[in-house]
């Protein structure tokens, strides 16, 4: 079955909630790592009210039975504790770089209030816990995925860990959700800055995934290339503007012969190597066995606390755009949301690659393809003899 993911819920309804299909049974969730994502997502120096409201929690009320799933859908809810929805005010001054304004022509409202409690980030809530089922599965598969901030308004990271265990580590003692602690005190002053001036700041957020088994996604049929479906989702995610895989934009600019990266023989029964990892793990719409590195662009957030210049739905006459409690900067947060969304990709095209029921029923397709391939270059010998024989037998 394929892995398919429903989101529904306000922003400040009783709830945000996902319905999550095709995930296999017996595998292992414990509620408590879904609460650790949650927890990562609401973390992040220029995070606003909001989230020193909520404690986001799951509530898993369908699909699991005895901390195993049972391979229906999974209902996975989480509560907001500001569940004012039935007593706010309508939001007629439509904010520029909001959903508001192209929501309210296509909904046929002068009201924004509708479209902005869906349009918002909290919706992400429901998709990382989501995201957290993806990575259980994937794990359990081998496959460990991170995301994490690599910058914030133009402060870049300048060094990374080069493994995901040290990589999670240094992250999670950041305040920016960001490996490289040298970078730290420019963030916060930034943000500092931004948030007396009333302004907001963006930045760039990265997910690497590790012991990814080649040729998940496909080059047969153009839905089916998995950068366009990691593309796909991470644009998916509200201000992310653009994305990248590999070297993206910089290979742009490169000569061919420094684009891409070298074949190298595989060690004994393994795969063959690369000498680098320029194209981030997938060619030809298909994971190549390398780390997969994704990453995208977010904008600043568009909620100022001034308000851009925007129009009164009901004067028509000039106003500044609705005020909203708003981040001043949500790139740590996006970095979470980004992981939960490539891992679901990628659980998909596992799923996709695997089929199975249960969990045992995937392994054991995943040992048996991954035998396969493997036999593709690793039994050369034997080829060559049988390519010698089918030559001698023509002749
Ligand atoms: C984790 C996260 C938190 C966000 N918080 C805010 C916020 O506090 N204020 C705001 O104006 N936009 C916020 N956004 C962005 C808006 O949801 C987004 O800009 C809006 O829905 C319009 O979509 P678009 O920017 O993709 O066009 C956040 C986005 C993410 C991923």
């Amino acid at each position: 079955m394929a892995l398919r993911l429903t989101t529904a819920g306000e922003s400040h309804g009783p709830a945000v909630a996902a319905v999550l299909e095709g995930v296999p049974a017996g595998l292992a969730l414990d509620p408590a790592a879904v609460d650790a994502l949650l927890a990562r997502r609401q973390r992040g120096h220029g995070r606003g009210a909001r989230m020193r409201i909520e404690r986001d929690r799951v509530e898993v009320l369908g699909g699991l039975r005895g901390g195993r799933t049972l391979g229906s859908p999974l209902l996975l809810v989480v509560r907001n504790r500001d569940d004012s929805l039935e007593r706010l005010p309508p939001v007629t001054r439509p904010r520029p770089g909001h959903a508001d304004l192209a929501g309210m022509l296509k909904m046929e409202t002068p009201d924004a209030r509708g479209i902005l409690e869906r349009a918002s980030a909290r919706s992400t809530a429901a998709l990382v816990a989501a995201g957290a089922v993806a990575e259980a599965l994937l794990s359990a598969c081998g496959v460990e995925v991170a995301g994490f901030c690599v910058s914030v308004g133009g402060v870049e990271a300048a060094t990374l860990p080069a493994r995901i265990p040290a990589l999670r580590a240094a992250r999670d003692r950041s305040d920016f959700l960001c490996p490289d602690a040298s970078v730290e005190g420019a963030m916060r002053s930034l943000v500092d800055a931004a948030r007396a001036a009333g302004d907001t700041v963006g930045g760039v957020v990265e997910v690497w995934a590790d012991g990814v088994p080649p040729g998940l996604g496909d080059f047969r049929v153009a839905a089916a290339r998995l950068d366009g479906r990691i593309a796909a989702a991470m644009l998916r995610i509200p201000a992310l503007k653009g994305v990248e895989i590999g070297d993206g934009f910089a290979l742009a600019g490169a000569p061919g012969s420094a684009a891409h990266d070298p074949i190298l023989p595989p060690a004994r029964g393994g795969f063959p190597r690369r000498g680098s990892n320029r194209a981030g793990g997938i060619e030809g719409g298909m994971t190549n066995g390398e780390r997969v590195v994704v990453r995208g662009a977010m904008k600043p957030l568009s909620s100022l606390r001034d308000g851009l210049p925007s129009v009164d739905a009901l004067t028509g006459r000039p106003a500044a755009g609705a005020r909203q409690r708003s981040d001043t900067c949500a790139v740590p947060a996006a970095s979470v949301v980004a992981e939960a969304a490539v891992a679901l990709e990628l659980a998909a095209a596992l799923l996709e690659k695997t089929g199975g029921d249960t969990l045992g029923e995937v392994r054991r397709n995943l040992d048996a393809y991954l035998a396969a391939a493997r036999g593709v270059f690793g039994r050369p010998r034997r080829r060559r003899r049988a390519a010698g024989r089918r030559g001698r037998a023509a002749r």
